[in-house]
This record gives structure tokens, sequence and C-alpha cells, in this order.
């Protein structure tokens, strides 16, 4: 029978990369190199993530049909070049610095991946395609329009295609440097957050805030246009500038100072953040208007990094009554699985429809004897506990904090139960003692819920939805009370629904906590310390276990607690 072939995705060299396999259109495997490497947004050539693919699969180098970088060096290098040109001599930079290391590193990746690796075969995708495939081909729709808005990929920062069966027709692109993921990160900036980092927080902050600002930012800094495009008023943006991608105008424009990392954060900026975040959703809105008019469907698809703006997200599902689907690592990372399965369906056999079945566990999971070596070697006193779920369900009613590993990472930036710290969510205080305790984090930034699939709209409002799997969506809370440390300012949570068929441990671990409480919620968050990234092995775990206040570590069904 006809094959999809054996294919490897690969992203890096911006941030994070990443590695995804498909096996004749089955997903095996996905990881972020970060995960392995312990280094957060590791952008490096995935050394450790393809030798992962490899071995996961039974792979040699020579077994890979064809390996997918995701997106197209020589395109991106062409816009450089058309940036120095268009910019100089504030580009000088550029060509003297940004350009030549352009040219020695990424310019090469495809050589690199041949020469160190023995691949047979190494191609390149196109950014924003990898984008759109990566949600399309893992949707349950056959056809469906797709939306993709990044900050920049070669020169796209946005674009829509029209998805049918395994195609994916490109119906319009917007260029570098209109940007709606460059207009948030540099209000990231402004508010003395981490780009490619901090856009998380902005979004927290803005319900601290109101829109004043709006009226001072739409139409003058972001421009949407009747037929929904967008532009950005380059009076007020400075690209070139590495340091800083704002000009003075639009602090004297704004009338409220740049925030440094350790200012106070004050009530100006709170409501900056929340005209930034509303004129990000009014974009969003009016592409999307404009695209359902020419291309009229319920069915639609988002990619890109601002598709994971849970806000904007239930906004367009809200405005447009569509049936809205977001891969859970929408953005650069996730351009790995894209490319592979945009190169999977452009050669799809006949008659085959590339939508192969969807889990985010993508990653490695450890055996009893690797785990019994790990904590061994560390030193660590574990038993191993019969009912592990309940164990976890009885800690978690008594107040503690407990982490869990429990089979393979998952993929994406948030974390789904795999490696996730959970904790009783009944009381608003458990948020302060997370932060307090583990987290280390602002304590403007939100705690997510996991709850029971079926008592899902009986806590949240469900935005006509049957599972929100992945927290790309903020849900207004209809029991705030009840569920308190879960509950952001402007009364929403970033839900993650969850079944016994998607995750049998977690739900375990809920439907033991209901017994006890009557309460089907618990507080998921990643396990990891600020500024790490989120635990991949037993090591890892014990050794961010033993740096925070967790209380009890369940690795599988071996527990360790805090002597
Ligand atoms: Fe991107």
């Amino acid at each position: 029978m006809p094959s999809f072939g054996r294919i490897l995705g690969v992203s890096c060299f911006y941030h994070d990369a990443a590695v995804a396999s498909l096996d004749d259109g089955r997903i095996t495997f996905a990881i972020h190199e970060e995960r392995l490497s312990r280094c957060k947004h590791d952008a490096a050539l995935p050394r450790l993530a393809i030798r992962a693919a490899l071995a996961h699969n039974g792979w040699s180098a020579k077994d890979v049909d064809r390996v997918v970088f995701y997106e197209d060096p020589s395109l991106k290098l062409r816009r450089l070049e058309d940036q120095v040109k268009r910019f100089w001599p504030e580009s000088r930079f550029l060509q003297e610095v940004g350009i030549p290391g352009y040219l020695a590193n990424k310019f090469t990746v495809a050589q690199q991946l041949q020469d160190e690796f023995g691949f047979r075969d190494v191609v390149c995708g196109n950014h924003h395609t990898s984008h759109a495939a990566a949600t399309f081909h893992t949707s349950p729709f056959e056809n469906a329009l797709v939306l993709t808005l990044d900050g920049v990929g070669e020169s796209e920062s946005a674009a829509v295609f029209v998805g049918e069966g395994n195609s994916l027709r490109r119906v319009l692109s917007i260029n570098f440097p209109d940007s709606l993921g460059l207009f948030y990160s540099v209000f990231t900036q402004y508010l003395g957050f981490e780009v490619n980092e901090g856009e998380y927080k902005v979004m927290g902050l803005a319900p601290y805030g109101k829109p004043k600002l709006i009226d001072r930012i739409l139409n003058h800094v972001l421009i949407l246009e009747e037929d929904g495009t967008f532009r950005l008023n380059l009076d007020f943006f400075n690209f070139c500038d590495i340091e800083r991608h704002y000009r003075d105008r639009l602090i004297a424009h704004l009338d409220v100072p740049p925030r440094s990392a350790t200012d106070p954060m004050t009530q100006a900026h709170c409501d900056l953040a929340a005209s930034v975040q509303l004129a990000l959703e009014k974009a969003v809105c009016n592409l999307l208007g404009a695209m359902l008019l020419r291309y009229p469907t319920k069915d639609v698809c988002l990619a890109g990094g601002v598709a994971l703006n849970c806000t904007a997200n239930a906004r367009l599902i809200r405005d447009f009554g569509i049936r809205l689907h977001i891969h859970p690592a929408a953005g650069d990372a996730g351009g790995a699985l894209g490319a592979a399965l945009h190169e999977a369906a452009r050669h799809a056999p006949p008659g085959r429809l590339l939508r192969p079945d969807f889990t985010p566990y993508l990653g490695v999971s450890f055996s009893p004897a690797q785990i019994e070596q790990q904590l061994g070697e560390r030193g660590a006193a574990w038993r191993r506990e019969g009912d592990v779920a309940a164990w976890v369900a009885r800690r978690l009613a008594a107040g503690e904090v407990v982490a869990i590993v429990h089979g393979r990472d998952e993929w994406g930036p948030r974390a789904l139960g795999a490696r996730s710290i959970l904790a009783d969510p009944r009381r608003a205080e458990m948020k302060d003692h997370l932060n307090a305790k583990i987290k280390f984090r602002e304590e403007f930034r939100p705690f997510a819920p996991v709850i029971m699939e079926q008592y899902y709209g009986e806590y949240f409002e469900t935005l006509g939805m049957t599972e929100s799997p992945y927290m790309l969506f903020t849900h207004r809370a209809l029991r705030p009370d009840a569920v308190a440390a879960v509950v952001h300012a402007d009364q929403t949570s970033r839900v993650q629904t969850v079944n016994a068929q998607q995750n049998a441990y977690l739900y375990d671990i809920l439907r033991e906590f209901y017994a006890l409480t009557g309460v089907p919620v618990l507080i998921n968050t990643s396990f990891n310390l600020r500024g790490e990234p989120i635990v991949s092995s037993p090591a890892d775990a014990l050794k961010t276990f033993h740096a925070s206040g967790i209380d009890c570590l369940a690795i599988e069904d071996y527990v360790i607690e805090k002597a």
C-alpha cells in the first residue's frame, strides 16, 4: 500500500527549536529541544531532539525518507537584504553583524543536518505554510479557512489559506514590517518584559487595566484596513534597533513612560496592556471578518505565535460563532510538525486524507528501570504507591502541592498533565502560596484549571465547545467562588478539559479529588521553576522538586516526599 513515508520536521535558529516525526501519516514523536537540553527557549540545531526522535522510532538517519526544515532560509535572506536597503542607515548593524551571522548559521541548516546526521534528503519548507499545516492537518475539519499570525517568518507575518482535503491554497499574505506579532512584542518590551517570553504577561496584565489608550493606538500606531489587512506606522517603530523596537515618538504619543524590568507596575501600564490587548483583538477580528466574507465557512484553524493569545481566541468564537481549531504548539516549535505534515500531504497516496489522530503527549517517557536508576543515583528515598492517582488526590485535598511526571512529555508551551504541578483550586490563597513557594512569578499572572470534561459547562462558559483540551481559550468562570485560585481579575480562566481517553491518569486524579471534595477541578501549572524549561526526565523532576516548595512528587507510581 502506498505510504506517506517517514518524515522528520525540524525548526530551529530563531527560538524554541523542535523536532517532530511522521511515519506513514501518523505523528509518532515531537519534542522541544529545551526539554532535553535544559536551556530555556533553546534555538540551536536540535541535536538531542533529533536523536530522541530517531531512537523512539527505531530509525537510523538513513531510514528517514525526507527531513524538512520549517522555513526557507533563502527567502529569509532576501527579506533581510531588503530590510537593509529600505531602512539604511538604521540597518547598518543588520548588514554588518546580523546578515553575516545568519549566513554562517541558519542559511546552511540543510547542509548541517546532512553533514551531522547523514540524512539522505533535506529540504526546506515555508514558515507560514508550516504553521498552517500544523493546525489544519491536526484539526477535525476536512475543509477550513486557515489563518497564521506571528512576528515574522521569512517575510510574511500573516497569511490566510483555504484548506481543502490535503491542500492549502494561500489567498492572502501580509509582510514584515506590518505584523501583529511584532506589534504585541514591542509592547511586551515597552512594559518591561522579555520579548518571546513575556507576551503572556501582557495578556495577564490586561484585565487589571482599562483600554484608555485604544484611540491613540488604533489607526495611529496600528492601522486596520477595510479589506481586513493591517499596517504598523513606522514613525513609532524601529525594527533595526536590536535593543529597542520603539522610537521616542511612541513614548510621546502614548504619554506613558516605558517600564524597565525592575520598575513598579503602575495603573498606566495596566491600562496600556489592556489597550494593546484590545487593539490586537480588533485587528484579528477585522482580518477574520473580512476573510469570512470572501470565504464563508464555520470552520477556522489558527496558528502562529499570536494564536497563543487565549483572550483573542475566545473573542473570535464569541464574535463570529465559528468552530476554531488551534493545535497546542501554535508557535514556531509547532512549525516542525507542520513542515512534516505539509510534506506528507504534498505526497499523499491517492484517496488518503491526512488527518492523523492527535494527542499532545508526544515526547519521551521513562521505564521503571530508568526511573529507579535516576532516583537511585541521586539518593532519593522513594516508594511505590498501589493507586497513585488516589494518593495524589488525597494529598491535594489536604492542601499539599503535588508535582507529577507521567508518560510522554507534552508538545507545546503548556503543561497538560504529563509534567505538571497540581494544587487545590478552592481557595484564592493557594495562588499566592504557589507564587511564593514554587513558581516565583509575578502575582498578576493567573493559574489555569484542569477540569473533568463532563463538568466543563457547570464551571465555565463553554463558548459552544464540547472540550477545550489545550488551555488555548479564556472561558468566563460561572462559579468563581468555588475555584477562586484559577479565576483571573476579569473572571475568566484558561481552561484545560480532560477526559479518560485523553489522559486517563490525570482524569483519575481529578475523579478522586472530586470524590473527596465535590470539586472536579485542579490547578494545573507547568512543572518548572521560573526561567527554566518544563522538566522532562525523573532527574530533572527531582532537582526541581528539591529546589522548590513542592510538597510531594509522583514520577509514575514512584512517590517521594520532603523529609
Ligand atoms: Fe512563526
